[in-house]
């Protein structure tokens, strides 16, 4: 994990003459000098729309392709084209649930949890609100913020027509038991929709394996650049209606993409999840076996770095955390740990710790749903995301400075 932490020019950013600390992964992570080579290498020599007759176009589409191959390969999907690139999940979730809230009507039911982002909860209520539809809301075990399976089953029936699941918290980084409750849903009858933006740095995707319907994730959180991507199943992309305009293409993925992407982004994209796969390393099953065994050696990694941090966090008196802390439970979170300390509110330590170097996030990061929940609005808690960049003497740097706030 040292020699990838080299790949990353901005890790060797300094504070105060000491090097920063990158625990703001969750709201995006840093980017590998091949993400950087790739973005700059388009826009230096193929810049170009795509459709012309001539090199940099062809090229574009080259790119364009790739990037939709890559990221089959990342979700686990065999068919390219069920992937759209936007600029970001937010983005796509609503060109989505404004295209399902057509194929909705009053007495439907749409599922979503206290445990989501907002861009996976809004979007979904308003479609609703829109077509006649109604919102039901499972709840979580606020004692350690994990998802209420038993309150989630109670509220799935005959009339539920969509289920908006996250398969990781974004604040307190609870994991959710995403092909159960694809199962679920679909003996109710129901499609799925996972977020995992917030999954995608720490573990595989596997839409096949888990049986959802779409997903959305963004690559600006796994090391590549600002961009959004949906997968659907071929069928529902195909039998659904998008909003979009006549020139552009009716065909996948085209039809769920609007205006011009992001090619460099897209350029971008292959390259962070080529970088992803190169930590699994070569094997005979192609990129999708090198992300497999990449993603088992960032679990590896990224478990011995939380059981540091959470045991660290235990002998501090004045810190709360929300969500799991107990270490025989680590497989049911990634390390993304929500704090509250009993004299500091969440800004306060979040300024503190940015003025000794320490990057975290304070407030709610848009997971209101979950922090209303809690009854942790206005002021929400400090997150210290930790992605595979990281490292244990980071961990204990930050445990130092919190053991100092007074
Ligand atoms: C869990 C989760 N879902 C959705 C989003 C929204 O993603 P985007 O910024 O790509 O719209 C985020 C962003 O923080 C997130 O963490």
């Amino acid at each position: 994990m040292e020699r990838l932490r080299e790949q990353f020019p901005s890790l060797g950013r300094e504070v105060g003459g000491r090097p920063a600390v990158f625990f703001d992964g969750p709201a995006g992570s840093q980017v590998p000098q091949v993400v950087i080579d790739a973005i700059s290498g388009y826009l230096s020599s193929s810049n170009a729309n795509t459709g012309g007759a001539f090199a940099t176009s062809v090229e574009s589409e080259a790119v364009v392709d790739e990037a939709h191959r890559a990221m089959a390969d990342f979700v686990g999907a065999s068919d390219p084209a069920e992937t759209a690139f936007g600029p970001n999940m937010t983005t796509l979730t609503l060109a989505l649930a404004r295209a399902l809230a057509r194929t909705w009507g009053p007495g439907d039911e749409i599922v979503v949890t206290s445990l989501e982002h907002d861009a996976n909860y809004t979007p979904w209520v308003q479609a609703a609100r829109d077509s006649g539809a109604t919102i039901v809301e499972a709840g979580i075990h606020s004692e350690d913020c994990t998802l209420n399976m038993d309150d989630l089953q109670a509220k799935l029936g005959q009339r539920t027509r969509l289920v908006a699941l996250t398969a990781a918290s974004n604040a307190v980084g609870s994991l959710t038991p995403v092909a159960d409750v694809a199962r679920t849903a679909h003996e109710a009858g129901a499609r799925l929709f996972v977020d995992a933006v917030h999954y995608a740095p720490h573990r595989l995707i596997d839409v096949h394996g888990w049986g959802c319907d779409f997903l959305a994730c963004s690559p600006y959180k796994f090391f590549g650049p600002h961009m959004g991507v949906l997968w659907g199943r071929r069928e529902l992309l195909e039998e659904l209606t998008p909003y979009k305009l006549r020139p552009s293409a009716d065909t996948l993925p085209g039809r769920w993409m609007n205006g011009t992407p992001s090619h460099e982004g897209m350029a971008g994209t292959t390259a962070c999840v080529d970088y992803l796969a190169s930590i699994g390393g070569e094997g005979p099953d192609g990129r999708r076996g090198a992300l497999r065994r990449a993603f088992e050696r960032v679990a590896d990694y990224e478990s011995g770095l939380a059981v540091k941090f959470l045991e660290g966090l235990s002998a501090l008196p004045d810190v709360r955390v929300w969500g799991i802390t107990d270490l025989a439970r680590l497989d049911e979170r990634v390390p993304t740990v929500a704090l509250t300390h009993a004299r500091r509110t969440p800004e306060e330590i979040a300024r503190i710790l940015g003025e000794r170097g320490i990057f975290v996030w304070h407030g709610n990061y848009y997971a209101l749903p979950l922090t209303e929940a809690l009854g942790l609005e206005p002021e929400g808690m400090v997150r210290i995301g930790l992605l595979h960049y990281n490292t244990a003497a980071e961990v204990d740097r930050l445990l130092d400075e919190l053991r100092r706030i007074d």
